[in-house]
């Protein structure tokens, strides 16, 4: 992190919180990458509303339960992970740091953590499965016009040891980023996975090729799903791609929930996007416990969206999530200092966490209980 244009680290290493890396970030990142990464749809109504959820809630703690260490891990379809807390998948992650995903993914495996790879992102698949061989990765998945392509895509995440298809369903269009509206910008970094590898650019339509190019890319464009009409039903043929278990990411409706267990989703992941896709949806937090009451057991129930703590963490475990992902936090980290300052972030959330597991009374997370929650807060 020496390095010439390379942002000095030392005050991204004294942050005690996301909030200072944030404030951070937003001095070292160019204007355009702080608006594209901070920013959300129209009014910003719903990404507001993903923090202002979690700081309306209060804990209910139990007293004289016992000391010793509280325990932060769980297993995430299957695989054990040091704590509930992953990495969401965030598109071009170079817009913040040249070595993009890498350092994201390099920061995650050292702590265990869960990290999940875009299928916009600025490195490829295979360059961060090598970058972080050994760290738990799962793929997430937009699926593009060309089916070809994006059959193989899931074929090369799965020869590259991604442990899940993370398949985000908010996006049948982009939401309306007024902030890149406004500034008349638009993603223009090249984008890893549109080259096969060994450099062979399949044929496909304008905006891949783009993308395949580095060019500015219409994200708008590039994807759209509403014309190759992506359904309940399209789940049928992603299965039939993969062996792998698949995680419907962007679900808020109970009923949706529902329909994903038996569409044969492993997990749901409610998200609203981060508040970019459509504002006015609810809170993520608000969403998740009539989700888990319609799942009820049969899929692991995942959220993201405003998680700056580790007691937010805390709580939506205890409404019923078996973990969060959280997504501008690490980004802005990777602004604010690179991959030291996203293993700054990670340590961060988890100190947080594990105090405020001990506060609350609990020494592991499968201790965490409903009854725990202020009623009615
Ligand atoms: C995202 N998100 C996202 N989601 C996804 O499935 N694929 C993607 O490529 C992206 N790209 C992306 C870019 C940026 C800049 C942001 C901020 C977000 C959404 C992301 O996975 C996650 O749902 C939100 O970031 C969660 O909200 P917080 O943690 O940022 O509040
Ligand atoms: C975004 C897309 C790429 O939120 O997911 O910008």
């Amino acid at each position: 992190m020496t390095g010439e244009g390379e942002p000095p680290i030392d005050a991204a290493l004294a942050a005690v919180s996301v909030a200072d890396l944030e404030r951070l970030a937003e001095q070292r990142m160019t204007p355009e990458a702080w608006d594209y990464v901070s920013g959300g749809a129209e009014d910003e109504l719903t990404l507001a509303d993903n923090v202002a959820a979690f700081r309306r809630r209060r804990f209910l703690p139990r007293v004289l339960v016992g000391g010793g260490a509280t325990d932060t891990r769980t297993t995430l379809l299957g695989r054990e992970v040091a704590l509930p807390i992953g990495i969401a998948p965030v598109a071009a992650q170079a817009l913040a740091h040249p070595d993009g995903e890498l350092a994201t993914a390099r920061a995650a495996a050292g702590a265990a953590a869960l990290f999940c790879l875009s299928t916009v992102s600025s490195r490829s698949l295979e360059e961060v499965a090598a970058a972080a061989p050994d760290g738990p990765r799962w793929f997430q998945l937009y699926v593009n016009e060309d089916a070809r392509f994006t059959r193989r895509l899931v074929e090369r995440a799965e020869a590259a040891g991604y442990g899940a298809i993370v398949l985000t369903v908010d996006l049948p269009v982009l939401g309306y980023r007024e902030r890149e509206k406004r500034r008349g910008w638009e993603l223009d970094v090249p984008l890893g996975n549109f080259r096969e590898p060994g450099g062979a650019a399949a044929a496909g339509d304008a905006a891949r090729g783009d993308a395949e190019r580095g060019g500015e890319v219409d994200l708008d464009r590039l994807l759209d799903t509403r014309h190759i009409g992506l359904t309940w039903q399209g789940l049928a043929t992603l299965r039939d791609w993969t062996p792998l278990p698949i995680v419907l990411k962007g679900i808020l409706h109970p009923e949706d929930a529902r329909l994903a267990v038996e569409h044969g989703a492993a997990a749901v992941w409610v998200s609203n996007h981060g508040g970019r896709q459509l504002d006015r949806s609810p809170a993520a937090l608000d969403a998740l416990e009539a989700v888990v009451a319609a799942v009820g057991g049969r899929a692991e129930v995942y959220l993201d969206g405003g998680v700056r703590r580790g007691s937010d963490a805390l709580m939506a475990i205890a409404l019923g999530a078996q973990a969060v992902f959280t997504g501008r936090p690490f980004v802005h980290a990777l602004g604010a200092g690179g991959q030291p300052a996203v293993e700054q972030v990670i340590a961060i959330l988890r100190d947080e966490l594990e105090r405020a597991m001990a506060l609350l009374g609990v020494a592991t997370l499968a201790d965490v209980r409903r009854e725990h929650v202020l009623p009615g807060a």
